[in-house]
């Protein structure tokens, strides 16, 4: 027999012989193995004559490849030994009872966004989206917020490096009012839309998070002047809070894409120190107004911009912080657990994935 031989009976011995999968590791390593016998072999092929290199080229290349054939077909075999076993070993008792369902709640963001469309789609308003990462064009200009504009360096706007197809420059959109000129460049007036969703600005503390949340709103249509927009926020309000007695005040104010622009307070009255919106200031009671939201009737420009003729469609615009009004509505104290992930927090404040907010039942139940 020669040395070839001899070793691949050796070796073939020892691979049938192997009683585990570590064993047949050890086998595979020892021969096969970078550093092993047979390997070692292979290499001293570099250093043979060609005729040399003739006889023993196709004897070691067989005996390498008979040996790792030996190891894969030990290695199944051993590997459906394990399966059998564990398998015989193992018992299922359909009499146990269910282990604990794992269940998630809904984010209560999430819950607001769903209370609002259901609010607003009663007063037949569509739910519109944008992309979070938008064009300077739309966050911006568009919105008759020019380069030069004081309110561009306000936003604390995170910008990427690069620009897009169109040479715009491009952001995480910094409020959701872009989703006013998506919707007035693709859709023919009128419009009534609601547009929550996710917005950024590079700003960190108890109150401001770089991640919000904020919902848009918009009509547009021929004669809609600001009765309409107080009534909207008052029915909006009233139905999110669950009472009638929610009292507004439009407060003059400014915005680039609104004239003219209001703020809008609400009255909040204390209970048991917390403040809750509701009452009414001529009342005897210890209040007074929070501000809510940014509002206004869409600047001409505004509406220029998107192609549409101002002098004949008008509208009112809207924008409202999503968390603000979940913490007003549910008593979260802090912003930032909001979106810190903790299981007790979700646990907490969740909300069951089948409570589905609908008008009849009151959207908060
Ligand atoms: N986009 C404004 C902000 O983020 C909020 C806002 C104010 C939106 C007035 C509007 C509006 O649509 O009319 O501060």
């Amino acid at each position: 027999m020669s040395d070839t031989e001899k070793l691949q009976e050796e070796a073939l011995t020892a691979i049938v012989g192997a009683d585990s999968l570590d064993a047949l590791e050890t086998l595979r390593v020892g021969y096969i193995g970078k550093q092993g016998s047979i390997s070692g072999l292979m290499k001293t092929l570099g250093k043979m004559t060609p005729e040399e290199k003739q006889v023993q080229g196709p004897l070691l290349n067989g005996l390498r490849s008979a040996v790792a054939d030996a190891i894969a077909a030990k290695k199944s075999e051993l590997e459906t030994d394990a399966l059998n076993a564990q398998l015989a070993s193992e018992k299922l008792d359909m009499s146990l009872p269910a282990p604990d369902a794992p269940h998630g709640s809904i984010h209560p963001v999430s819950q607001v966004m769903e209370e609002l469309a259901e609010i607003f789609a009663d007063m037949g308003f569509a739910v519109a989206e944008g992309p979070e990462i938008e064009d300077d064009w739309r966050n911006f200009s568009a919105l008759n917020i020019p380069e030069t504009h004081p309110a561009r360096a306000m936003h604390d706007t995170f910008y990427f490096p690069d620009k897009d197809a169109e040479g715009r420059d491009m952001l995480l959109r910094t409020h959701t009012s872009p989703v006013q000129i998506r919707t007035m460049t693709t859709q023919e007036p009128p419009i009534r839309i609601i547009a929550p969703g996710r917005t950024f600005r590079s700003d960190s503390d108890a109150t401001h998070t770089p991640m919000f949340h904020q919902v848009e709103g918009l009509v547009i249509d021929k004669d809609i002047h600001l009765g309409h927009l107080k009534w909207t926020l008052e029915t909006f309000l009233k139905a999110y809070f669950e009472r009638e007695d929610i009292h507004l005040r439009l407060r003059p104010s400014y915005f680039p894409f609104t004239e003219p622009s209001a703020e809008v307070d609400a009255w909040y009255t204390l209970e048991k120190g917390r403040r809750v919106l509701g009452g009414h200031p001529d009342d005897a009671n210890e209040g007074g107004w929070m501000e809510l939201l940014g509002s206004g009737m869409v600047h001409p420009k505004v509406i220029a911009n998107c192609g549409l003729d101002p002098d004949v469609w008008q509208g009112f615009a809207f924008g409202c912080g999503i968390d603000r009004l979940a913490m007003l509505k549910y008593g979260m104290d802090d912003l930032r657990a909001f979106f810190d992930g903790d299981l007790r927090w979700i646990n907490h404040y969740g909300f069951d994935a089948l409570d589905v907010p609908t008008l009849s039942k009151g959207v908060g139940a």
